[in-house]
């Protein structure tokens, strides 16, 4: 995996970025901070920003991992119970100010209007009420992979992820689109516009869907956008067989990743589809917590759903 493992002096650098940020921001919902998260990602250490940037740029790999963050297991408190934020100021704003700088320097973050309150920096905890269901707040259910928000030409390219707490080491599953060898013949179909795709779990109050094609960019090494759990069955044989090839070549390169507190993991939304284990969650301020956020590389394709040139929130 494309890793970088972060040195004692990069680590101070980092905390001392952060803490002056943070004391400027009371959270990194504020617009303000928004606005200046990319000037600020500028002081992140070289490493860092030339890590991300051919994440970005060459595509090395669906997913990257940056290691070395520490976290102070008692300053963060209980694992919340639920993603809705308590008012007052948060106890891991500066592991939120690490998570959005590293995110900034992806592009700019984002948040549907209509999911979890339009918050940018979510945390992914279990909540005991949806233990059962196929969403980042379930628990008992694998959370089956996935391209995030496939329903919307909108999504995200990347999604960040933060560990804070991670005690059973869940594994976060993820397949790249480059680790699967696909056969050329089988997978033609898949780049034609013929799938319909559903809003899943995350987005309730939407019911509109989307005709676009499961693979796209270069045929050698395309882009997906698949999330079969949200999608209809194709009405022909010949794109049912397509989509059920693919859905076996993804589920047999099915690798993962149980982050260690600290890790930030950032998933390339158009390379890899990603997921979750199923696990046993003691609702007790002990479980597995992370931090996530959307980011998009071009802000302005999706101008025509927000108020403003650098508003972040789609409606
Ligand atoms: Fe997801």
């Amino acid at each position: 995996m494309h890793r970088l493992e972060l040195t004692e002096e990069e680590v101070e650098a980092i905390q001392l970025l952060g803490r002056e940020v943070a004391s400027r921001h009371g959270s990194v919902e504020e617009d303000d901070f928004l606005d200046s998260a990319s000037t600020y990602a500028q002081e992140l250490p070289r490493r860092i920003r030339r890590f991300l940037n051919a994440f970005r740029l060459m595509e090395p790999s669906g997913v990257c991992v940056i290691s070395g963050y520490p976290v102070d297991d008692a300053k963060i408190g209980k694992t919340p119970a639920h993603w809705r934020k308590e008012p007052g100021s948060s106890a891991t704003l500066e592991e939120e100010v690490f998570l959005n700088l590293c995110g900034a320097l992806l592009g700019d973050a984002i948040a549907w209007a209509h999911q979890r309150d339009g918050l940018i920096c979510q945390d992914l905890v279990p909540i005991e009420s949806h233990k059962e269901e196929m969403l980042g707040s379930g628990s008992e259910r694998d959370l089956v992979w996935h391209t995030e928000d496939a329903r919307y030409s909108y999504r995200g390219d990347y999604i960040g992820l933060m560990c804070l707490r991670n005690p059973d080491a869940v594994p976060t599953t993820f397949t790249s689109i480059d680790e699967v060898r696909l056969d050329p013949d089988r997978i033609e179909v898949l780049f034609e516009p013929r799938f319909v795709f559903r809003p899943d779990p995350s987005h309730p109050t939407d019911n509109k869907r989307e005709k676009a094609p499961v693979l796209f960019g270069d045929p050698g090494s395309p882009y997906v956008r698949f999330d079969p759990y949200s999608m209809d069955r194709p009405e022909t044989e010949e794109a049912r067989s397509a989509m059920d090839y693919l859905i076996r070549a993804i589920d047999e390169n099915l690798t993962g990743v149980a982050l260690l507190p600290g890790e930030c993991l950032f998933i390339d939304n158009y390379k890899a589809v990603h997921g979750r284990s199923s696990f046993k969650a003691r609702f007790d301020g002990t479980d597995r917590w992370l931090k996530r956020i959307n980011i998009a590389r071009d802000l302005r394709k999706s101008r025509s759903l927000r108020k403003a040139p650098a508003s972040r929130m789609l409606l």
